[in-house]
């Protein structure tokens, strides 16, 4: 069933084929979605993108740098995208964050400075505010927003520090952008995945990653890690019309893992 045929969105995060952004435009793909793409600016990041959008069966992909502390460039590859979609976008998928790997690791948060801390929060959490405000504009007909965040956010699972700080942030600005958003034109929707831990670029910097991995294969309801095509299938759900009624939410897909008491 093609879920998003006639759908066209921008799909940031990408950084190789490990990447959830990767699983989640593979998802939307399956689904006849139209993508655009981005990377963060440099020609290694550019050509490590590009062979992440060939592995997907992309063939001349529509990608442009992004650095999304730039709120200016921002608005000029979020024109640029709606103009090549004929006008209109009807998702966003903001899956990037940042902290240096420095203080993501255990006993390490009350070290953090200022700087690594606003960085992280910046990188992480401001950057759905800045693309949202961008995006509203070519969202007229409606349109979906779809962040991507962690049980960190809300517990503390060592290790993962300011990260965690930053993903509650993130988990907060999408409720209060749903409710603003709701309003315009014909209500945009916002949300968020927590996804369960999976080995990614990112992933690697956060210290205690296999420990992590290791509670949820041993700990949750299904007694398993997820697989990145699993946030995929759901990202297509939140991003297709099926998910209508649903905004400002948080969606677990964590193989149950955050219902544990012990
Ligand atoms: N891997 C996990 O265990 C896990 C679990 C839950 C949530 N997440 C979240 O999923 C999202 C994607 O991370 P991932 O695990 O796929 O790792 P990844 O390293 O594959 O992706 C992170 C992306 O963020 C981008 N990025 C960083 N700074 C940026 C900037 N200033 N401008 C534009 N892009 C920037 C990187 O280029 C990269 O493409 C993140 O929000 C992450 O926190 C990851």
């Amino acid at each position: 069933m093609a879920l998003m045929s006639g759908k066209k969105g921008l799909v940031i995060g990408i950084a190789n084929d490990r990447s959830y952004a990767w699983h989640i435009a593979n998802a939307l793909k399956n689904h006849g979605a139209e993508m655009m793409f981005t990377n963060l600016p440099g020609e290694k990041m550019e050509r490590r993108v590009r062979s992440a959008i060939d592995d997907l069966g992309i063939a001349n992909p529509w990608l442009r740098p992004l650095n999304a502390t730039d709120d200016a460039m921002i608005a000029r590859v979020f024109a640029e995208a709606a103009e090549h979609a004929g006008g209109k976008l009807d998702f966003i998928v903001h899956s990037i964050a940042f902290a240096d790997k420095t203080y993501l690791e255990m006993g390490k948060f009350i070290e953090t400075p200022k700087e690594v801390y606003l960085q992280a929060m910046e990188v992480s959490a401001y950057t759905l505010v800045s693309m949202s405000r961008a995006a509203r504009q070519y969202m007229n007909d409606g349109g979906s927003i779809l962040g991507m965040t962690y049980y960190g956010a809300e517990k503390v699972v060592p290790g993962y520090n300011v990260m965690g700080v930053a993903k509650a942030a993130l988990e907060c600005t999408c409720r209060y952008l749903s409710a603003e958003l709701g309003r315009t034109g014909n209500g945009i929707r916002i949300n968020t995945i927590s996804g369960g831990p999976l080995r990614t670029l990112s992933a690697m910097g956060v210290g205690g990653l296999s420990t992590m991995l290791d509670q949820v294969a041993t700990k949750a309801p299904l007694g398993r890690n997820i697989e990145g095509g699993e946030v995929g299938d759901t990202a297509v759900w939140l991003l297709s019309d099926l998910s209508s009624g649903v905004t400002g939410q948080t969606i677990y897909v964590d193989a149950g893992y955050c219902v544990m008491g012990m």
